[in-house]
């Protein structure tokens, strides 16, 4: 199979700006990668020779570990850095951690961090092509590929389907890159939040903006639950996590407002019966853990694209 790549960017920080044939590419090539991770052996020589830097600022399982397997699976050699064990606790700089790392030659830094803006502020200063893998509240481009892939995979499109993202959305920066994609793509995306949890000028991301989560799922192809983000809940935004689940949670009930055939998905890590019943999680509609498999070739996909010379995909 060959691709033409229309992603010529150095960088991947957002998905804010890319455009419709960017994000159907990047979909396309992580549909070639996918059957790596089902072979018996998951190995591909695309990337021999390149190093991808995982540096994490934030706690993460799954982002952390799909990347690591992503560029494992491509034959790179990749390391891991995450806070807890790196300088930073001794009080050295983002930008000097960097520095260092560069001085070691990598090809690709994958950055998580809880500032916002920290990807942009160390691609604009680095050799290395940067991935943003989450910062603070703003953007997480990989989760919203990984998302439209699943959908794309369910559904057959994006274009026409009405999403409704649903929860935090004020901490969300997978609502955030959400929305810049699914809305490029040709999706119509509600959001659905407790006036305390979302953003002044939603509207302006080009979403339709709801307060109940009732009307937001009616007739929703897509039912995206996010996770109440209790690390980034400095001031009361809720009252109790019980009255919560009552009047936002997602149950089978509230479920049965959307399409019949809607999915559900949550990027993780869930709050069980606070966001989410624990039947609607594992229920026959979830494409959670689909959603966790996408994460694989998504992020071959991506490191593919900014990482190697001109080879084609397997
Ligand atoms: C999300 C994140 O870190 O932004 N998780 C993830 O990457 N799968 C969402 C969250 O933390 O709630």
């Amino acid at each position: 199979m060959t691709f033409n790549r229309p992603y010529r960017h150095k960088h991947l920080l957002g998905t804010e700006g890319m455009t419709a044939d960017e994000i159907h590419s990047v979909l396309n090539a992580a549909e070639s990668f996918f059957d790596v991770s089902r072979r018996s052996v998951r190995k591909v020589p695309t990337l021999r020779g390149k190093t991808v830097v995982n540096l994490f600022y934030e706690p993460s399982t799954r982002t952390r570990t799909s990347f690591e397997l992503a560029g494992k699976r491509l034959s790179a050699d990749v390391i891991n850095i995450s806070t807890s064990s790196s300088s930073a606790v001794k009080g050295e700089s983002l930008l000097d951690t960097v520095r260092n790392l560069e001085a070691m030659q990598p090809d690709v830094i994958v950055l998580r961090h809880h500032a916002s803006g920290a990807p942009h502020y160390v691609a604009e200063r680095s050799r290395s092509h940067v991935v943003n893998a989450g910062d603070g509240t703003h953007e997480h481009p990989t989760q919203a590929l990984l998302d439209a892939f699943t959908i794309r995979r369910a559904k057959g499109r994006l274009d026409g389907l009405t999403v409704a993202i649903c929860g935090d959305v004020l901490h969300s920066r997978v609502a955030r890159s959400n929305a810049h994609l699914l809305t490029t793509a040709g999706a119509t995306v509600r959001f659905a939040a407790p006036h305390t949890l979302m953003p002044v000028e939603a509207e302006k991301l080009g979403v339709h903006v709801f307060h109940r989560i009732e009307p937001a799922l009616e007739g929703a192809d897509v039912v995206m639950m996010l996770r109440v983000q209790r690390e980034r809940l400095a001031g009361s935004y809720l009252p109790t996590t019980r009255e919560y689940s009552r009047t936002f949670g997602l149950n089978e009930a509230r479920l049965a407002l959307a399409k019949s055939d809607a999915i559900v998905m949550h990027p993780g890590p869930m709050n069980r019966g606070v966001e989410i019943d624990p039947a609607v999680a594992d229920g026959a509609r979830s494409v959670i853990m689909d959603q966790v498999e996408a994460g694989v070739a998504v992020r071959m996909a991506v490191l593919w694209m900014l990482a190697a010379p001109a080879e084609p995909a397997p």
